[in-house]
């Protein structure tokens, strides 16, 4: 199988959450337990993704690099890459061009998060699919702040639309994208918005002009967050609280992902874990490295 990157965009200057963020990245705010960058890339070592860039802006990307460092703790491979201006979510496959090579690629932005049971299937079948791109269609009561997607019956793209003021369905695109490696081609031709940006949106009506858009929607079971606003972040948390709480199980714990996919052994995860014996968060981990896996 072709081989595929991973990209985390992390940048921007989320003036909608102000003043948290005058000083410091969004993409680095607590999500309850970890950090919001952790729920990301948890979604990209779930897919199976090991070599990850991250892109942030010029101030914040030394924070990302203190955090994850070369990724080898979780038996990955990081690179980061500094995004100079809000130029738009398609500017990362330029900046990414060398990164991406001949591969083909896969993008998360930093602030979205995802849990389901049905993550793990979802996720192989985008990556598998090696000669066309894949999004996904959220059901949402208010879709105009995101990219909407219409999809007939047999699952044929119609329509896609950035924040459209008339939607043409309930299904928002969230930012979890799975391309081929023409993307960089893609975004080098692709004409920035009228907002100024470089818009997502623009490559995916590309691929659907190419025949090679596909849409899969995220059913009942699925939960998607975007984690822009301080009710969105108080409520993720939250979310994630309860859930681990109740069940004694971490959601998107990158030490636990990098174990369960044999990228760290058991003694690798044990010396994790001894830095963080303060915590739920370290002793799950101990717990994790000396009793082996538990429920799936
Ligand atoms: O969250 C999903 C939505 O994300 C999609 O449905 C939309 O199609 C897509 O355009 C995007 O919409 P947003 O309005 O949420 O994008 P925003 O400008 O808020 O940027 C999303 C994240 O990416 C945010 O955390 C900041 C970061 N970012 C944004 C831009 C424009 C960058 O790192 N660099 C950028 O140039």
């Amino acid at each position: 199988m072709k081989n595929r990157k991973g990209i985390i965009l992390a940048g921007g200057i989320a003036t909608r959450l102000y003043p948290l963020t005058l000083a410091i990245s969004k993409q680095i705010m607590p999500i309850y337990d970890k950090p919001m960058i952790y729920y990301p890339l948890s979604v990209l070592m779930e897919a199976g993704l090991r070599e990850v860039l991250i892109i942030s802006n010029p101030r914040d990307l030394v924070i990302f690099k203190n955090l994850l460092e070369d990724g080898s703790k979780w038996g990955m491979h990081f690179e980061y890459k500094v995004q100079e201006k809000p130029n738009g979510l398609a500017e990362a496959f330029i900046l990414a061009e060398d990164f991406i090579g001949k591969d083909n690629v896969a993008m998360i932005l930093g602030d979205n998060m995802f849990y389901g049971n049905n993550l793990p299937k979802i996720l192989k079948h985008a990556n598998e699919r090696e000669n066309e791109a894949t999004i996904f269609g959220f059901y949402v009561n208010d879709p105009t702040p995101y990219g909407v997607v219409e999809v007939n019956r047999d699952g044929h793209v119609l329509s896609i639309e950035e924040k459209p003021v008339n939607p043409k369905s309930h299904y928002a695109v969230p930012g979890l994208y799975f391309y081929t490696n023409e993307v960089i081609e893609i975004a080098k031709n692709i004409k920035p918005s009228a907002r100024g940006e470089l818009e997502i949106t623009s490559v995916n009506e590309e691929y659907m002009k190419r025949g090679k858009l596909i849409v899969e929607k995220l059913g009942r079971a699925m939960t998607w967050f975007d984690t822009g606003t301080h009710d969105s972040l108080l409520e993720t948390a939250s979310f994630v609280q309860t859930i681990e709480k109740r069940r004694g199980m971490q959601i998107c714990c990158p030490e636990e992902i990098a174990f369960r996919k044999g990228w760290i052994d058991a003694k690798e995860l044990s010396n994790l874990a001894d830095k963080f014996m303060k915590t739920d968060y370290g002793r799950y981990l101990k717990d994790l490295a000396e009793n082996g896996i538990g429920d799936e």
